[in-house]
């Protein structure tokens, strides 16, 4: 399993290194049969949920579609795209309902003998607050008012007090960890193409799908293909995107 370190020392990918990796990934839309051996699957996975995510807690989760009946039963669910022909999907689900359990995980799992006493007294306090909403996301409510009142006064955070805020608190560590994911694919010779091109309602009803869960992306997977790639790539100017301040 994943190693921790306090260490201060970072160790450096070269630039070019990581820069070749990242220019390497294209959607791929064709794949060869060639099935991803597990141990490879495990091995990206545990690069996927490296990634940063808010106050640590993790809100993702993955299922690992290699069964060819499932993988079948997802071809019309994604439309019948190409990319959905792979010999491996992955659903990446958000999960903006694990929170409570991801406080209480964070201090059974903590890598060192001793929690430190702040660590605990927000695991214990505070996140189960901000987190939060309230049957109904009546809590929300009443919290949306409350930082409305506070924050007249000192800065503070004031999202997510809502469950549309939870989704979307979600879905951000989420994403970084499905980017993540599909470089460590590239990383291992694997190509990939995230899909959002499916059909929720038809998907829930193939996977067994937490009804809070909200499946961001199915990410194919596989060794590359014919005629795979369906475009160069093609991006706006930095300029167009950045302030520099
Ligand atoms: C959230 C998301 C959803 C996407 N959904 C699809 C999809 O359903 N089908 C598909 O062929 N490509 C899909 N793509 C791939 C994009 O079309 C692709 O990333 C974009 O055209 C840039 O090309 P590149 O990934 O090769 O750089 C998706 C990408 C993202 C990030």
């Amino acid at each position: 399993m994943t190693s921790f370190s306090t260490d201060d020392s970072i160790a450096h990918a070269s630039p070019a290194a990581l820069r070749a990796l990242i220019e390497s990934r294209r959607s791929v839309r064709r794949f060869t049969a060639e099935p991803v051996p597990d141990e490879v699957v495990r091995d990206c996975l545990e690069m996927a949920v490296l990634a940063p995510s808010s106050c640590n807690l993790q809100p993702w989760s993955f299922q690992v579609i290699r069964d060819p009946a499932l993988l079948k039963r997802l071809v019309p669910v994604c439309m019948g795209q190409n990319a959905a022909k792979a010999p491996l999907l992955i659903a990446v689900l958000a999960r903006p309902d694990t929170w409570r359990e991801a406080c209480a995980n964070i201090l059974e799992y903590w890598p060192q003998e001793k929690i430190p006493e702040i660590t605990r007294a927000f695991y214990t306090g505070k996140a189960l607050f901000q987190y939060n909403q309230g049957p109904l996301g009546l809590l929300g409510l009443f919290k949306r008012q409350l930082v409305r009142l506070v924050g007249l006064r000192k800065a503070l955070m004031r999202k997510p007090n809502s469950q549309a805020e939870m989704r979307v608190w979600a879905v951000k560590s989420t994403a970084l960890a499905a980017s993540n994911l599909m470089l460590a694919f590239q990383s291992h010779g694997y190509t990939s193409c995230p899909m959002e091109g499916f059909d929720e309602v038809r998907l829930r009803k193939v996977l067994d799908i937490p009804r809070q869960a909200i499946p961001i992306m199915l990410l194919a997977v596989g060794r590359q293909g014919e005629r795979a790639i369906y475009n160069p790539r093609l991006r706006f100017p930095l300029e167009q995107h950045v302030t520099w301040l």
